[in-house]
C-alpha cells in the first residue's frame, strides 16, 4: 500500500530524541492513549489499534499528558458527539507546545464521512486524520513520523486484526461493516459505507480461539446485525436447524462453540426479525435481552425516516419476541423532534412505549446531519426547547418504568458475568443486562455468578451472592 500523503498532516518537529533505531532495538518504550467515542463498534476498533500499537514498542497510558501517540476514535451520529473531539483537538494543541514529539490522530467516522475535506480542513493540530479501514497503515504512517517506533506487517483488511480484549470473559466480536440502509436522519452508510459482511470462516474461527482463552461472553457486532449474509455459506453445519435468516444460522453455530455462555447482539433492525430470528432468541446461550431500535411510534414518521415498517408491524413483532421468550427484557432507541414531527406524532411514541414496556431507552433529541437525506429533503423545524421537551418527558417515563421494573427483581437470583472489581465490590451485568453490584473478592472477576437481588435502584440492582 502507497502511503497517502493528503492524509499525513505535516508536523517538522514530530521526531523526538534518538531517531534512528526502531523501539525495540533502543529497549525505548513509547506510550499512547486512546480516546474512543460512540457505539461499540468503535470500541472494538480502539481494540484493534491496540493490538496494532502494542507490537511497534508502544503500551497504554493513562493520561493524555504521559502519551506519545494519542488517538482519537470519533463518531459523528450527532452533532454533539464531533464537538467534543473538536474541542478535545483544540485542548491538546496546547500540550503539543509543551511536547513537540507528540503526534495526534484522529480516525472513525468523522474521518470516514469527510469526502470533501471540510472537516480535515477544519480541524487543528491534528497529524493523521483517517477512515477506520485504514488502520493497517498506521505502523507505516507512525513510524514515518517516528523513526523510534517499529514498523509492522499487516494484512489489507483491518478486520482481520485480532483485538486486545481488555476483559478476557468478554469480546465484542464484529461480524459485518457499513450499512445500506440510508434511514433518513443517519449518517452511517456516509460515514462506514455501504454493508460488508465478514467470512463465516473467520467469524468462527475468531470465537473458537477466544473461547479457547477463556472467554464466556461474545457480543456480535453490526449496523443491522439481523441482515447479516454469509459470503462462504459452506461453512455452516448441515444441521444446522435455520434455512433462511442467515443470523439466525450463526447465532445457532456460535451456540455449539464449547466454553460460551452468554451470546449478545447489537443491534438488529425490526424488519429482519423474521420467525427464525425470534425463534433463535430462545437458544441456550442467548441474553435474556434484546435491542431492537423503533426511533419513532408514529408511521408516518417512520416512513419520512425510511424505516420501512410501521407502527402496527414493530407491535406485532414485539409481541412475538415476547411470546417466544416471556419475561426477556427490552431495550430500544429513539429520536425525538425528527423534521416535522408533531405533538400528536410524538405521543404515538409515548404510547407506543408504554405498550412495549420497554426496559430502557436510548432516546436522542434529532440532530441535523450534513450529507443525510433528511438534509436535503426536509426542514429541521422542530425547536431546540420543543426537542429537549419532549426528551424530557420520554426520560420521565422511561426513569418511571425502569424504576417499577427493576422492583420485580427483589428476590430473586441473577446470573451475572463480574466484570468489575474495586475494594471488596463486584459489578456486572445480569442476562437481562441489569447492572448489578454485591460484595465479593477479586477471584471472582471475570466469573459468572449467581445474585440474589435485595435492592433496587434506579441504575444498578443490589444484592448478594449465592453460594451453591
Ligand atoms: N440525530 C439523533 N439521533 C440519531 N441517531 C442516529 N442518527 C441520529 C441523528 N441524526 C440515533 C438513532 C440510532 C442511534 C445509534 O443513534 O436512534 O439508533
Ligand atoms: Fe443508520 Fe438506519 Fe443503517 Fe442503523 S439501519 S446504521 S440507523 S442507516
Amino acid at each position: 500500500m502507497n502511503l497517502d500523503k493528503s492524509l499525513l498532516k505535516k508536523n517538522p518537529s514530530c521526531l523526538p530524541a534518538g531517531t534512528g533505531s526502531p523501539a525495540g532495538l533502543l529497549g525505548m518504550t513509547f506510550g499512547y492513549h486512546i480516546v474512543t467515542f460512540g457505539c461499540q463498534m468503535n470500541k472494538n476498533d480502539s481494540e484493534r489499534v491496540e493490538a496494532i500499537l502494542r507490537p511497534m514498542g508502544m503500551q497504554s497510558v493513562e493520561t493524555p499528558e504521559e502519551a506519545d501517540v494519542i488517538l482519537i476514535n470519533s463518531c459523528s451520529i450527532r452533532a454533539s458527539a464531533e464537538d467534543r473531539v473538536f474541542g478535545m483537538t483544540r485542548n491538546f494543541q496546547a500540550l503539543k507546545k509543551k511536547k513537540p514529539h507528540l503526534i495526534v490522530a484522529v480516525t472513525g467516522c468523522m474521518p470516514g464521512r469527510d469526502k470533501d475535506g471540510k472537516l480535515e480542513n477544519t480541524i487543528q493540530g491534528v497529524d493523521l486524520f483517517f477512515p477506520t479501514k485504514d488502520m493497517v497503515m498506521l505502523p507505516k504512517w507512525l513510524s514515518e513520523l517516528n523513526p523510534n517506533l517499529r514498523p509492522i506487517d499487516l494484512d489489507a483488511d483491518y478486520l482481520s486484526v485480532s483485538p486486545i480484549h481488555h476483559v478476557k470473559a468478554q469480546a465484542f466480536v464484529t461480524i459485518q461493516t457499513g450499512c445500506n440502509h440510508f434511514c433518513t436522519y443517519c449518517v452511517v452508510p456516509f460515514a462506514r459505507g455501504l454493508e460488508g459482511n465478514r467470512s463465516l470462516k473467520s467469524i468462527l474461527d475468531e470465537v473458537r480461539d477466544l473461547a479457547d482463552h477463556g472467554c464466556l461472553e461474545i457480543t456480535l457486532l453490526g449496523q443491522i446485525v439481523n441482515h447479516y449474509i454469509a459470503p462462504d455459506k459452506e461453512y455452516f453445519s448441515p444441521q444446522n436447524p435455520y434455512h433462511k435468516n442467515e443470523f439466525a444460522k450463526l447465532l445457532w453455530e456460535i451456540n455449539q462453540i464449547e466454553g460460551i455462555e452468554r451470546v449478545h447482539f447489537t443491534a438488529p433492525h425490526p424488519i429482519y426479525m423474521d420467525d427464525e430470528m425470534i425463534d433463535a432468541l430462545t437458544l441456550p446461550t442467548q441474553l435474556n435481552f434484546i435491542h431492537l431500535p423503533v426511533q419513532s411510534g408514529n408511521s408516518a414518521m417512520l416512513e419520512k425516516m425510511n424505516r420501512r415498517h410501521t407502527r402496527e408491524q414493530y407491535l406485532e413483532t414485539i409481541q412475538k419476541i415476547r411470546a417466544k421468550r416471556p419475561g426477556i427484557a427490552i431495550a430500544t432507541d429513539i429520536i425525538v423532534g425528527f423534521c416535522g414531527e408533531t405533538e400528536e406524532q410524538f405521543h404515538d411514541t409515548v404510547s407506543l412505549y408504554q405498550h412495549c414496556d420497554f426496559d430502557i431507552s436510548y432516546t436522542a433529541k434529532y440532530s441535523q446531519r450534513s450529507g443525510t437525506l433528511a438534509a436535503k429533503m426536509f426542514v429541521d423545524d422542530v425547536s431546540v426547547e420543543e426537542k429537549k421537551r419532549r426528551w424530557f418527558l420520554l426520560q420521565h417515563i422511561m426513569e418511571d418504568s425502569t424504576k417499577r421494573k427493576n422492583q420485580a427483581y427483589i428476590g430473586k437470583e441473577v446470573s451475572v458475568l463480574v466484570d468489575t472489581y474495586k475494594n471488596g465490590i463486584c459489578q456486572g451485568n445480569s442476562s437481562e443486562m441489569k447492572r448489578v453490584m454485591f460484595d465479593g473478592g477479586e477471584e471472582l472477576f471475570g466469573t459468572i455468578v449467581s445474585v440474589k437481588i435485595e435492592k433496587a435502584e434506579m441504575w444498578i440492582l443490589v444484592g448478594n451472592m449465592v453460594y451453591c
